[in-house]
């Protein structure tokens, strides 16, 4: 069984102080966290309860973690990628009262998964997810946990596809809000924080410009919406691809090319992948793309792009440099992958994975949900469940009052109005 962090590896008080000075930074960048410490201080709301993690343990992560633990909780954490976790600040976390941190960098599946089952074994009453792999360890394997448990919350659109999957086939056992669903997560987070990070992530590991390249970006979603604009405002001609064709023509309306993968493989200097689904870049695509090309996925698993494929057509396969591996064709095009094809913003070594605001957002959105949970939990049935409007305008408004920055409200009659049919021209 995974034992802490700390049994893992050897947590040196350098690491120690290191993971506190990131986790330091993270703090003063979080208004929304910190006003939520406050309260959760006071008030004591999760006192009692023990919070089972599963999430990216990096800085962001890690005062999310201090904050449920603030309020009173029993906090368990692990990663939900083998190549996000910061060492460091894992082992920081593990040092703080009230939290176990399993998290590792770069362990095989095994290790992964032993440490998912190290925070079952806390026997948790609430989950955070960010993928669903806790929830679904949970369901799949420890089913008789679930009567202790009160609810859980999922951080990323992949992980709330697959619970919405498992709600169709009657098998999610108890309530899960649908965190990345709220506009103060998915118009931030998925769209800024991934367009930001995933090409800072991709500038750092290659050392090479966004400018003057053909940025290729698979999926106009959220995530995709983001990386596009973001490309684009850094002077790269933007090519999109997409299966929605509401999407396609929403991309073409902002100015994109808009053309199959299998045209834009030719094209593109610069790929990277926001679709949340499998084999978007293949073998066939591989064979257009020239020499130098430099792919990513910023899309939550490590399907996008075929990794598998690749390795097949390869003669040889090197690291060029940290986080970039090389595949050199048999006609010696070199096709270049960054952090072995995972999220590049948060696995690529040099990646710090959201900016620190976007995730003060985010895990706004997480603390205010768990504390739905505690307060009010058997108001919500085994299933998918939308974070209420309320929580989500609180986050918005704790955030603005941070900023300084004052809004309208609407008058009593606008209201009225608002809220009523009686009235035409
Ligand atoms: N990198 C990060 O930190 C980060 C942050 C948020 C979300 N995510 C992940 O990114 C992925 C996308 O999230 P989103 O919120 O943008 O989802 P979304 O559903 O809004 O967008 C995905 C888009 O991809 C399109 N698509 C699906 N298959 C395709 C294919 N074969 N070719 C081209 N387009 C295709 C869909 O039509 C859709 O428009 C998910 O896996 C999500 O979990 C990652």
């Amino acid at each position: 069984m995974t034992a802490p962090i700390s049994e893992q590896i050897e947590t040196s008080e350098r690491l120690r102080t290191e993971g506190e000075r990131k986790m330091e930074w993270a703090r003063q960048q979080m208004p929304i966290l910190s006003a939520l410490r406050e309260e959760f201080t006071d008030e004591q709301p999760l006192a009692g309860e023990r919070v089972g993690m599963a999430m990216h343990v990096e800085a962001k992560t890690a005062v999310l973690a201090e904050l449920l633990a603030a309020g009173g909780a029993d906090v368990a954490i692990t990663g939900c990628n083998p190549l996000s976790t910061h060492d460091d600040v894992s082992a920081a976390l593990d040092g703080v009262p009230g939290v176990t941190s399993y998290a590792c960098r770069g362990v095989e599946d095994e290790a992964y998964y032993d440490a998912i089952e190290a925070v079952i074994d806390h026997e948790p009453t609430i989950t955070v997810d960010d993928g669903g792999d806790l929830v679904f360890a949970i369901h799949e394997d420890h089913p008789e946990l679930i009567d202790g448990i009160i609810g859980g919350c999922e951080e990323t659109t992949t992980g709330v596809h697959r619970l919405r999957a498992m709600e169709e086939d009657d098998a999610l056992e108890y309530p899960m809000f649908a965190v990345n669903d709220t506009p103060m997560k998915r118009l931030f987070d998925n769209i800024h924080g991934t367009g930001e990070a995933a090409l800072s992530s991709i500038v750092m590991t290659t050392n090479t410009a966004i400018a003057g390249s053909t940025v290729v970006v698979a999926g106009y979603g959220y995530c995709g919406r983001g990386v596009a604009k973001k490309a684009a405002g850094q002077n790269a001609d933007v090519i999109v691809t997409e299966v929605d064709p509401r999407l396609a023509l929403e991309a073409h309306m902002e100015g994109y090319d808009v053309m199959p993968m299998a045209e834009a493989a030719e094209e593109g200097d610069v790929f990277i992948t926001t679709t949340g689904n499998r084999d978007v870049i293949v073998e066939e695509h591989f064979e257009q793309m020239a020499d130098g090309t430099i792919l990513a996925n910023a899309g939550h698993f490590d399907v996008e792009i075929d990794l598998d494929g690749l390795a097949e057509l390869a003669v040889d396969s090197y690291e060029a440099r940290e986080g970039l591996r090389a595949y050199e064709m048999p006609d010696g095009r070199r096709l270049h992958v960054l952090a072995e094809g995972r999220l590049v913003n948060l696995a690529a070594p040099v990646s710090m994975g959201h900016p620190i605001e976007v995730m003060d957002q985010s895990f706004g959105v997480q603390a205010v949900s768990v504390r739905e949970l505690v307060t009010n939990g058997e108001a919500y049935e085994p299933g998918v469940h939308e974070v209420p409007d309320r929580l989500d305008r609180e986050v918005a408004e704790t955030k603005l009052a941070a900023e300084g920055i004052e809004f309208d409200e609407l008058t009593e009659t606008q209201e009225e109005y608002m809220d009523s049919w009686q009235h035409g021209t």
